[in-house]
């Protein structure tokens, strides 16, 4: 491994340790007292390097969850799916209630929009990585509240720091407020490169908002969006 190799790999084990601590409900980390016996980090290699595994370790953890309230009302989690080496990762809302259902993301009416808006950059849905901010739906479809946001956050995170994609799309608002951790106004924001931890992000419309408001300039700025995505995974990959 070259130097930068390690520095990245090495800063990549460090986010998912924080990010696991985050989970457990550690928001602040002091220093040890001098002469403090210092706990060793716990740390599986095989997920550093096997994003397979990596996700299945969070699906792990996240077992049949009942950290929040939202799991009175679901039928099924719905953690994500797509491909675990994936350029982009695509991230919603909530599950609405063909993917508590199903088990599955964006599968409904929002789904198929999405789904015909990765393959007309030329995409397949198998391409590419989909999941949410939650992952229980809210009952009738409300807004999830921000302490559900919070404490399903750190599954998230872990998802989006194991696949390392290219490039995040995030759908809406609530997804950009929620890895910016800061309300935004997505009409703003649209098409404008971010960053989060490293990664490219760049924010475009929800499909479901798409299709409340199918108007031709909706289209096109999500249209516009993606292409962009699809022109900076093509630069990064040299192809
Ligand atoms: N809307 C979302 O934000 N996510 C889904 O999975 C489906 C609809």
């Amino acid at each position: 491994m070259s130097p930068p190799e390690k520095r990245s790999a090495l800063l990549r084990k460090v986010r998912l340790s924080l990010a696991d601590l985050r989970q457990e409900g550690i928001e602040f980390l002091g220093r040890p007292l001098p002469g403090a016996p210092v706990e060793r980090e716990r740390f599986d290699p095989s997920s550093e390097s096997d994003p397979v595994e990596g996700l299945r370790l969070i699906r792990e953890n996240l077992g049949e969850c009942t950290r929040c309230r939202l799991h009175e009302g679901r039928n099924r989690i719905v953690f994500g799916e797509g491909n675990p080496q994936a350029p982009v990762v695509f991230v919603g809302e909530g599950p609405g209630a063909e993917e508590d259902r199903t088990g599955r993301p964006f599968v409904g009416r929002a789904g198929e929009l999405l789904t015909r808006i990765i393959e007309s950059v030329g995409w397949q849905r198998e391409d590419v990585y989909i999941c949410n901010i939650v992952k229980c739906r809210p009952p009738k479809n409300r807004d999830p509240a921000t302490d559900e946001v919070a404490t399903c956050r750190p599954f998230l995170d872990r998802q989006l720091l194991t696949i390392r994609p290219k490039v995040i799309v995030t759908l809406g608002k609530p997804a950009l407020s929620t890895l910016l951790g800061r309300n935004v106004a997505i009409t703003k924001m649209r098409g404008i490169w971010l960053d989060w931890n490293g990664i490219p992000l760049l924010p475009t419309y929800h499909p479901a908002y798409l299709l409340r408001n199918y108007t031709r300039e909706t289209r096109q700025a999500v249209w516009d969006d993606l292409r962009k995505v699809r022109a900076r995974v093509d630069e990064t990959s040299g192809s």
